[in-house]
């Protein structure tokens, strides 16, 4: 099993609004977008991913205003649905070649010997998460067609608890049958996922569990009860060379803060 080189970046929970100067937490996301986008053009990635959350208010203007502050980005960008998504009015402005479907919006690639499979853990009308029985079913026929290649899964909500009570109960609500379906495909090395508005990383059984921050507003990583802070948003980005990962923090307030190798990263506690 040899990998290429790659360097990609992973960005989560942008909350667009339809409408300028509109404004969610007290936070102008279209703002922060402005300023993140040359930073990620800075740092010459070959893909972005950003996991779900792309709007604010599920609404198609949010979307048309998305494609707008995007547009400098000269790099490809995989999307990936969250709570505040829309499939329709996401289809309708980034893939308005295919049916404005509500079925979920899933995708699978290959770059550089690496295999990334992008899920759709929403559920319209609620804000915590699920993987349905199709979904799973395709992920299974995603994994079980290339078993040889070092895989990233991608999804919205946190797969396991993060002990913060009030995101816990907005999580991914059958993330323990995932989790046992995973356990069967060894070459899943990372499950990198946003929706809580915060960095997180662990190891599980043998796979690596990072959370993205948010490149909106913050929730806090201690308090029990929603709680916005005034930390930097942020996006992480990854670095693979030799078989050797490196990630790293990169926030809008210019702090760059490289992340620990894996072996120097906790084991999750139950
Ligand atoms: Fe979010
Ligand atoms: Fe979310």
């Amino acid at each position: 099993m040899s990998a290429g080189r790659l360097r990609f970046i992973h960005i989560s929970d942008l909350h667009i609004l339809g409408e300028a100067g509109m404004r969610q937490y007290g936070v102008d996301t279209a703002e922060i977008l402005t300023r993140a986008v040359p930073m990620i053009q800075a740092l010459t990635p070959e893909f972005v991913v950003a996991s779900g959350d792309l709007v604010g208010d599920e609404s198609e203007a949010a979307y048309r205003r998305l494609q707008r502050l995007l547009e400098p980005l000269r790099v490809p960008v995989h999307f990936l649905m969250g709570n505040h998504d829309d499939r329709p009015a996401f289809r309708r402005v980034f893939r308005p070649q295919e049916a404005a479907s509500a079925q979920p919006v899933t995708e699978s690639f290959e770059h550089e010997g690496h295999r990334f499979v992008l899920l759709d853990s929403s559920q319209p009308g609620t804000v915590e998460g699920a993987l349905g029985a199709e979904q799973l079913a395709w992920l299974e026929a995603q994994l079980s067609g290339r078993p040889d290649l070092p895989t990233w899964i991608f999804l919205h909500h946190q797969p396991l608890p993060i002990y913060i009570r009030w995101l816990d109960a907005l999580g991914l609500t059958n993330g323990e049958a995932f989790l046992a379906q995973l356990a069967r495909h060894r070459q899943v090395g990372v499950i990198a996922f946003g929706h809580v508005h915060q960095a997180r990383r662990w190891r599980y059984r043998g796979t690596l569990f990072l959370a993205v921050p948010a490149l909106a507003f913050q929730f806090s990583s201690v308090r029990q009860d929603l709680e916005v802070t005034q930390e930097s948003p942020g996006f992480r980005l990854v670095e693979i060379a030799d078989g050797v990962r490196r990630c790293s923090l990169h926030f809008l307030d210019g702090q760059v803060e490289p992340e620990p190798s894996d072996l120097a990263i906790p084991v999750y506690v139950r």
